[in-house]
Formats: C-alpha cells, structure tokens, sequence
C-alpha cells in the first residue's frame, strides 16, 4: 500500500545533480567573497532582530497603555520603535547593494569562465548544438540566475531568519499557543513540495523551447536569401510565432504554479489566525491561565509578522527550482570535456618542413558509417601534394584530420616523427595556412577581416597579402566599411579572395588550399594561382580540386573515392596508367573544348 499518493511521481527537491550544481556555484563563485557573504547575513540578522524587538516593545506598550502607566513610558517605547525601524531602513539599503554587488561579480565571473569553456569546446560541440542554445547559456540563462541570486537569495534568507527568530520569540512567550499555530506547517511543507515538482518539469521545457526559438530565429535571419527565394516567409512566420506561443503558455504555466504557494500561506495563515485567537482568547478569559491581552494580541502580531516573510519565503522556495533547472544546465557546460586538447606532455614541432603521413588512418563522422578505413599517405615536405576526387570522397575530411578539428580513431598522423596528439595544439595549426572551402568572413572591413589571422602583421604585410590575392582594389573602393553578417554584401568570389589574402598574410609552413580559387573567374584564378604558386614554393601545399587543370603541376597526385585511395602519381604517371584520373581528366577537358 501507498503511503503517499505522489510518491511515485514526484522527484526529491533536491536531486543530487541539484546538490552538486549549488556546491559548485556556491564555492565556486560565491565563497571567494565570504567576508561580504558574512556581513549580509550579518544585516539581515539584524533586520530579523528588529521585529523581535519591536514585538518586545509592543507588549510592553500595550501594557502601559492597558494598565494607563506614564506618558513617559510609552513616549520612550513610541521613541524606541521609531529608531528601530530607521535602523532596519538603513539595512534594507546597504543590504541589496552589497548583494547585487556580490551577485554581479559571481556571474561575470562564472559568465568569464562559461566563455573560455564554450571555446575550449570541439568543433564536433558546435556541429550538434544550435547556436540558440549557447546564446541561451551565455546571455539569458545568467542574467536571470544573477536576479535571483542577488536580490531574490538575500531576501529569502533575511525573511527566513525573521520567521525564525521571531517564531523563536513567540515560543519563548507561549509555547502552547504557538504549537497551534505550527499545526497548519505540514500543509504548507506539502505545497512547496508538490508545487516544487511540477515547476522543475515546465522550466526544463520552458528553457529547450526557448533555445529552439532563438535557434529559429538565427537560422530565419542567417537563410534569409533562401527563405525569400522559396516564398517561405509565411511558413517560417508560423514556425517562429508558434514557438513564441509556446513560450508564453510555458510561462504562464509557470507562473500560475507558482501563484499557488501564497494562496496556500494564506489559507495556513487564515487557520492559525483562528486556531489562536480561538485558544488564546480561551486562555484570556479563563481564569486559570497568565495570558493577558497584551500579550495575546503581540501574540497576533507576532504571527503577523511571521506570516508574511514566511509567504515571500515559500514563494522564493518555487522560483528556486525553476532557477535550479538553469543552474543545472549552466552547470552542466562545464562537466563536459573538450576530448581534443594538448596532451600532458605535449611537444613543439621541431621542424615543421618535415613530411605528414596518414598511417592506416580510420575515421568516421558516425560511428556506423565509417568514412575511411586503412588510409595512408604522404604529403612530402616541401613539395605539392594534390587531392582529386569526387564530391564527399572526403578531401575536406582529411584537412580537417590533419589540423585536429578531429581526431582520427584508429592509426595515426605523423609531423615528422611525431604523432599530432602529441604535438601542442596551438602550435599544430599555426603551421597552417588554409584556403577553406567555407569561408568565414566577419562583420568587419575586408582590411580588418584580413588582419584578423595575424594580429601582429604590419600594415604594410597586409597590403602586400591583399595585393596578391587581387583584392586591394576591392579594400580601397569600400573604404573601411564592414561586409555585413558572415560577409553577405561580398560575392563569393570576393570572400575567397580574403581567404586567399589571410593565406598569403599567415605565411605558415604548410598551405593548405581546398577549392581555393572555385569561386574566380579564369582570369583572376590564372592570377591568383600564380601568385600561390609563389607562396607554395619551398612549402609543404596540399591542394584539393575538382579541376583537374589546377592540380597537373603537382608533384603527386591522390585520387581519392568514397574515402579510399585509388590511385596516386604525378600527372603523367596517372595518364599513362589510364584510369580513373585519366578519365577525369580527359572528361573535364572535353568539357571545356
Ligand atoms: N561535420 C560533419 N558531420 C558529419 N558528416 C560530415 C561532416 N562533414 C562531412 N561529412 C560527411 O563526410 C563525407 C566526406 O565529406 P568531405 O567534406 O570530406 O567531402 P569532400 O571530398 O571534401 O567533398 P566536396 O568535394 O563536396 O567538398 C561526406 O559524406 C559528408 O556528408
Ligand atoms: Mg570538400
């Protein structure tokens, strides 16, 4: 048999995630500031104290009144009250600023730590999750934990200890009287219990609808040129106005959970009111008993004053689980580990002119759908390796293996004589230079953008990078302005320009080029491509193409088919052997006649 009813269904209020998520914090972000910890609960000590004080003053006010003492008697309890009260003004201002105060630091700080973690993540992390859930982390999520722990904490805490020390107050004077009053507590516990539940479940859906409607709106913003030119407006209008209704009923539902704990104080209030005045008034007129007036009525006002902080205090123990819920989520970005980062002993490379192999290298985006399997190749220091093959054969794929955007899972890539796990990172890809085939071009001027790959390059440099990537024209007609949102007021062309710039400007020993020129009309590519025929010599280049005519001068050539190595030579070799390359070539070459 079931003792309780919601057993089943309802979770602990505090789970040990929950625990862990508020240690951490706790220690984390809000210890370092102990000391001014220590004042506040010193401040709101004293603002506790001082209904204590004016409950103690106000039965002896009643008494002289009741029993017509002296004027002067009461003048100094009317005197005594009013300070009180000044005092308790002046603590109710210190308090929030310090705590805002101590609030603010702990989530710049957790917020300061939050950023270097999202960066120290893989990229694999920013491929799965929607850039409106990390925005979400990082500017809503703390903002509002910042609110709660800064103002909504504080004031828990100082009418907590009110509820305290004055029940403590009142037990001192009627202990029989009060054991009433506590009579309607188990009620209230149940509430907070069971409201408590409920208000975890919604802020969880709440927070994932939210993401998913930031998300909405970065990919309506960001697919603009798509959406209009598919006529989708309408549809991606219902889509967001949706989720945005979504929202507000979460919200709503939120909220009318939470209105659910004062009305329930107030009920308990409303029982103990008449459970005391019933018993208290008993207590008054039988003779038997010391209870006078004076002291039933403080009595009343004692619970009075309990009553109300007691509500704020259930009310605060509601929005803390829905804070809870996002400190879980915040708290559960820094559990998660970058898995590519140096290793504890990692090494410099000594020389970065060596040759790179692939040595039975596997990998495979999906566990289940590997995409190579057994591969090995040599790119010779030095001189031009090519890569041939047909779309998603996987060329990109081993770029990005190369400069650990990830991590083969079986065999390994050698620097020289050292495995790249074992090298620094930071050091690995500063041997790079990369023409990628997706572009990224920030909201700065083409100048800046340029810039951007080696902060410390002289003006000069830059210029000369521009120069040979064809785009110094196109910097000087636009005159500093910015290229607008991941380069939208920029042709294709233009934007691999500045890849091509930031290639020549980074100079690194190894160059990488993938579809570097595709986007270049033929004169500009026969330009441009002399130009890196120029920063390729002497360096290690890896160049990837469709056209077969930009990769003949390579000193080998890969031929690369759904992630397996078909053929490799120089382009003569590959012609006289007569297959694939052979058939590619004399394909595109017909093509262009
Ligand atoms: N980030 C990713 N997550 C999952 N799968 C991916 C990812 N990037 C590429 N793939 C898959 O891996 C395979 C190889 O992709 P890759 O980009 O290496 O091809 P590619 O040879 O460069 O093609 P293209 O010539 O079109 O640029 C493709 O099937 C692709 O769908
Ligand atoms: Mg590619």
């Amino acid at each position: 048999m079931k003792l309780n009813p919601f057993a089943h269904s309802r979770g602990p209020l505090f789970t040990t995630d929950d625990k862990r998520a508020i240690v951490w914090f706790f220690f984390g972000y809000l210890w370092p500031k102990a000391k001014w910890l220590g004042v506040i609960v010193l401040l709101v000590t004293l603002q506790g104290l001082v209904y204590r004080q004016f409950l103690y003053l106000t039965e002896n006010g009643l008494r002289v009144i009741f029993e017509k003492g002296s004027f002067t008697q009461l003048y100094a309890v009317c005197a005594a009250v009013f300070g009180l009260f000044m005092f308790r003004a002046v603590t109710s201002y210190i308090t929030p600023r310090l705590s805002a105060w101590v609030a603010g630091d702990a989530i710049y700080k957790m917020r300061k730590d939050l950023i270097s973690k999202l960066l120290s993540f893989d990229l694999s992390y920013y491929e799965r999750t929607p850039p409106g859930e990390i925005i979400l982390r990082l500017v809503q999520q703390p903002d509002g934990l910042g609110q709660f722990v800064g103002q909504g904490t504080v004031n828990a805490l100082r009418d907590t200890l009110t509820v305290i020390i004055i029940a403590a107050y009142l037990i001192s004077q009627q202990p029989w009287l009060f054991l009433f009053a506590l009579g309607t507590a188990p009620a209230i516990l149940l509430a907070i219990a069971m409201i408590s539940d409920r208000i975890k479940k919604i802020q969880r859906e709440a927070e994932n609808v939210i993401g998913a409607y930031m998300s909405g709106i970065e990919e309506v913003a960001n697919g603009m040129r798509t959406v209009k030119i598919a006529g989708q407006e309408p549809a991606e209008q219902t889509r967001l106005v949706t989720a945005s209704e979504g929202i507000k009923w979460l919200l709503i539902r939120i909220q009318s959970v939470q209105a659910l704990m004062m009305p329930t104080v107030d009920v308990a209030a409303a029982f103990a009111y008449m459970l005391v005045i019933g018993a208290g008034g008993y207590l008054v007129i039988s003779p038997d008993h010391d209870l006078d007036g004076a002291g039933l009525v403080t009595f009343l006002l004692g619970l009075v004053l309990l009553f109300d902080p007691a509500r704020r205090a259930a009310h605060f123990f509601v929005t803390l689980q829905a804070q809870l819920v996002i400190l879980r989520m915040i708290h559960g970005l820094f559990e998660l580990e970058p898995r590519i980062k140096d290793a504890p002993d990692a090494v410099a490379v000594d020389d970065p002119k060596a040759a790179i192999r692939f040595e039975n290298v596997s990998f495979g985006y999906t566990h289940d759908q590997p995409l190579f399997e057994d591969l090995t190749l040599t790119l010779q220091g030095g001189h031009t390796t090519a890569i041939v093959g047909s779309t998603g054969s996987g060329k990109t794929t081993i770029l990005s293996l190369l400069a650990r955007l990830y991590d083969v899972e079986g065999g390994r890539i050698l620097y020289g004589d050292t495995d790249i796990r074992d090298l620094k990172l930071s050091e690995l890809r500063h041997q790079f230079s990369v023409v990628a085939q997706d572009i990224v071009v920030f909201n700065k001027s083409i100048w800046e953008n340029i810039h951007y790959i080696r902060p410390d390059a002289t003006e000069d440099e830059v210029w000369a990078a521009a120069e040979a990537a064809e785009i110094a024209d196109l910097i000087r007609a636009r005159k500093g302005e910015p290229v607008g949102p991941k380069g939208a007021q920029l042709s294709g062309g233009q934007k691999q320009r500045i890849a091509i710039a930031r290639a020549f400007l980074r100079a690194a020993p190894v160059v990488i080029l993938d579809e570097a020129t595709s986007a270049l009309d033929q004169k500009t590519e026969a330009r441009v491509m002399r130009a890196l025929d120029r920063l390729a010599a002497g360096r290690t280049t890896i160049m990837v193409s469709h056209r077969m005519s930009s990769v003949m001068g390579a000193d080998r050539i890969y031929v690369l088919e759904s992630g397996k190595l078909v053929e490799d030579g120089t382009h003569e070799e590959l012609m006289a052997r007569g297959q694939l390359y052979a058939t590619m070539f004399e394909a595109q070459r017909s093509g262009y006649d």
